[in-house]
């Protein structure tokens, strides 16, 4: 672990570009008593945020293609749990200067894997599938700091050959850049934001799990299905651009958690309806 790399990315949560809006969100997150009220007012002082929740509610995924116009619309149809968990991720992501092209595609397969994960939930125990979504949003977000943290610091294309690696060689070539790999820059990221242990677990782990570790884990089924989403996204979709890889330990745990090949093949065909229009989704 390098202190340096992580004092510069604890430091990007004082930048003073930081949104006030992430602070209020995380708020929003952890007060069980929030309402739909408290929410709205957050984000309808800002306008960009707004603009795009609108957009993503009218992405044909969630079934009603040009309706929205309004955020009180949008929670409305949406619900509060999806608005709140899109826009803290939305806020994060374009607090880093990333090409909109690389920004699109991380958003997608962040996108997916946050589907998946909360379609896995249904079957794991706790089935707190509102907590695997947005960790599965997050769970990424050490690589968009990377991408940030290169941009200042390395030449661009030292990062650039990283991008279409997976896994453990992912993580090596990460160390070697920068002493530490994305899972423990996301960690230490969320945790200079104050983000509840039930997001940042997971982000944590979705690399690298054994199930040993899992006993008597706070949090173990957002673990478990982040991790189960980040190695599954591989076997349903080994051409994209994502950094997942299905393992011995996938496998194991899978059986572990009482999924059958049936189970996995719904899995499979409900994940391929919903990534349909993922592409699209987050237009940013
Ligand atoms: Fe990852
Ligand atoms: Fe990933």
């Amino acid at each position: 672990m390098s202190s340096e790399t992580k004092s510069k990315i604890t430091g990007l949560t004082s930048l003073p570009t930081i949104p006030v809006v992430i602070t209020k969100l995380i708020g929003i997150l952890k007060n069980e008593n929030a309402s739909i009220n408290n929410l709205v007012e957050i984000i309808r002082h800002d306008q960009s945020i707004t603009s795009r929740i609108v957009s993503i509610a009218n992405s044909p995924f969630f079934g009603y293609p040009g309706r929205i116009n309004s955020i009180e619309q949008a929670v409305l149809m949406l619900g509060f749990n999806l608005v709140k968990s899109i826009s803290l991720s939305v806020s994060i992501f374009t607090m880093f200067p990333i090409p909109y092209i690389k920004l699109k595609k991380m958003w997608s397969h962040a996108f997916k894997v946050a589907a998946l994960s909360e379609l896995l939930s249904t079957k794991i125990s706790g089935n707190n599938s509102g907590v695997c979504f947005l960790s599965g949003l997050l769970h990424d977000i050490g690589r968009a700091i990377f991408l940030c943290l290169n941009k200042i610091n390395y030449p661009p294309e030292s990062l650039e050959n990283t991008l279409q690696l997976k896994s453990e060689e992912l993580f090596e070539a990460e160390k070697s850049l920068f002493n530490c790999d994305h899972a423990e820059a996301g960690t230490w990221f969320l945790e200079e934001l104050y983000f509840p242990k039930e997001i940042i677990l997971p982000v944590s782990y979705h690399h690298n799990l054994e199930s040993s570790a899992l006993s008597g884990t706070p949090h173990r089924d957002v673990i478990l299905a982040l991790y189960l989403a980040e190695g599954l996204i591989e076997e349903f979709e080994p051409d994209s651009l994502n950094d997942g890889r299905f393992t011995d330990t996938h496998f194991t745990l899978f059986k572990e958690s009482g999924f059958t090949e049936k189970d996995i093949e719904r899995l499979r065909e409900n994940f391929l309806l919903t990534i349909e229009t993922a592409e699209n989704f987050f237009e940013l």
